[in-house]
């Protein structure tokens, strides 16, 4: 039985690596923010603005514990996921966790370019944005580090080169 778990920040490829991996490998793939979305019929954006912070992580945690019982798949998680309640521990029990580390500049590229609807960034400059992930990534590597594997994405700028992300998983991961 194979279930892979995804985690990083916002902006690091979880998604889209998540999904070429699954491709990959023949598994369905979860985004675990989709998920929510269509159990809760509701986007992320607006349980953030209808319950807080506080009550998105309180669903989010109760989804993961959904998603990750499935069997042979492949998971993305938000990039909060990991952070709250005991849910990396959690995680590590499940599953063969990755972390996808990235370059904080690299990841203000991606959210930049991205038209990703993301409550925790919403109303932020381009000048602010740097300065509060850099924060938010030293804060949370605490858990993220916690992933018994770790690759580094943060030159993955291109088809070609999320190609050789995916076969450089396949080989950590022994797929
Ligand atoms: C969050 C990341 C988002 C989403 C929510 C909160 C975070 O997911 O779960 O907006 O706390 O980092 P992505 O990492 O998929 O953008």
């Amino acid at each position: 039985m194979k279930r892979i778990v995804l985690i990083g920040y916002m902006g690091s490829g979880k998604t889209t690596v998540g999904k070429a991996l699954a491709k990959e490998i023949g598994l369905p793939f979860y985004d675990l923010d989709w998920y929510i979305e269509s159990r809760m019929r509701k986007k992320v954006s607006q349980i953030f603005a209808e319950r807080g912070e506080e009550g998105f992580r309180q669903i989010e945690r109760n989804m993961l514990h959904e998603v990750a019982e499935f069997e042979d798949v492949v998971v993305s998680c938000g990039g909060g996921t990991p952070c709250f309640f005991d849910n990396m521990d959690y995680l590590n029990q499940q599953a063969q966790v990755v972390y996808l580390r990235c370059e904080p500049e690299v990841l203000r590229q991606h959210l930049l370019m991205g038209k990703g609807d993301r409550p925790l960034l919403k109303g932020k400059t381009p000048e602010e944005l740097i300065g509060y992930i850099s924060e938010q990534v030293a804060y949370r590597e605490q858990f993220y580090t916690k992933a018994r594997y770790m690759l580094d994405v943060s030159l993955m700028d291109n088809y070609e080169k999320i190609k050789i992300t995916i076969e450089k998983l396949k080989e950590l991961l022994d797929l």
